[in-house]
């Protein structure tokens, strides 16, 4: 998988690119991540890559030119007359908001560019004229595009093969599974009078799968119940019916159950007196 990265600070990329699990796969050849600085197609003195707002306002805007100049030189097409060999991912809050879905469809293609914009964004002509993916990290605004890219660049490799470990790993992530995860627990078994819960202790697979299950949609139904709906419309096994019965059960109970006041508490042991 090749990531052809479009930025004013290709210095921002050295941390994540020589890090653990990015580090390992570049090592190995599985993924490339080639960074273009965008100054360099600049024919001035002093590199400038960006101007004032028409119009006025805060900040500055990148120039069309330079985008479309160091994307041309790059990979090699005309903007706005003939198709980039890839697809062009703006990182932008105004784009669709990235998640695992997004995540695996951009995984599938062998060769991505990322535009990362800075200061008030890009002037929008050269936009219109690459109609690139837009992707945005949340309902936030950072400083540029290059954070987004390299969040963008780790989750799309960890769905190339052969980056992690263990091929089974981005398939058993919270979202893969379109449910968050059950907690996780190590050793020792018992943390400043923590213990972990006894079923992961049984050696019984089928009961500790529907353990993990049953915590995965209990957090998925407090945290985020919104993944729900996708999920039980999925083509469940018995065992997974039941547990999901389960929890349902158990969370229309506890939505019944009386709210228990500080007071409500200690009303029942023997001389609490209410009256004080
Ligand atoms: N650039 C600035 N803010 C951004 C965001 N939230 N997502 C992607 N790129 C950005």
């Amino acid at each position: 998988m090749r990531f052809d990265v479009f930025t004013l600070f290709p210095d921002y990329f050295a941390g994540p690119l020589s890090t653990s699990i990015l580090k390992r796969a570049r090592e190995a050849n599985l993924i490339q991540v080639e960074l273009h600085d965008m100054r360099d197609v600049t024919d001035d003195k002093w590199r400038v890559a960006d101007d004032a707002p028409f119009g006025g306002g805060a900040g500055m805007v990148l120039k069309a030119e330079v985008v479309a100049k160091s994307l041309e030189n790059v990979l090699n097409f005309d903007v706005g007359v003939s198709a980039p060999p890839c697809p062009i991912v703006y990182l932008t809050p105004q784009g669709r908001t990235l998640n695992q879905n997004l995540v695996e469809e951009l995984a599938s293609h062998s060769h991505l560019a990322l535009l990362c914009g800075h200061y008030e964004g890009i002037d929008e002509r050269v936009i219109d004229a690459i109609e690139p993916i837009e992707v945005s990290m949340g309902d936030f605004v950072l400083t540029g595009g290059e954070g987004a890219a390299a969040i963008l660049i780790e989750a799309v490799s960890r769905f190339v093969p052969g980056v992690l470990g263990n091929e089974n790993s981005a398939s058993g992530d919270s979202f893969a599974t379109g449910l968050l995860e059950a907690p996780h627990y190590t050793r020792p078994s018992v943390w400043r009078n923590r213990a972990i819960p006894e079923t992961l202790l049984s050696g019984h697979h089928a009961n500790i799968e529907d353990w993990r299950l049953e915590q995965a949609l209990t957090r998925t139904l407090d945290r985020r119940p919104d993944l729900l709906p996708a999920w039980s419309e999925r083509e469940l096994s018995k065992r997974q019916r039941k547990v999901w019965e389960r929890v349902q059960r158990q969370a229309d109970q506890k939505s019944e159950a009386p709210e228990k006041t500080d007071i409500g508490e200690f009303e029942d042991e023997p001389g609490f007196n209410s009256l004080g």
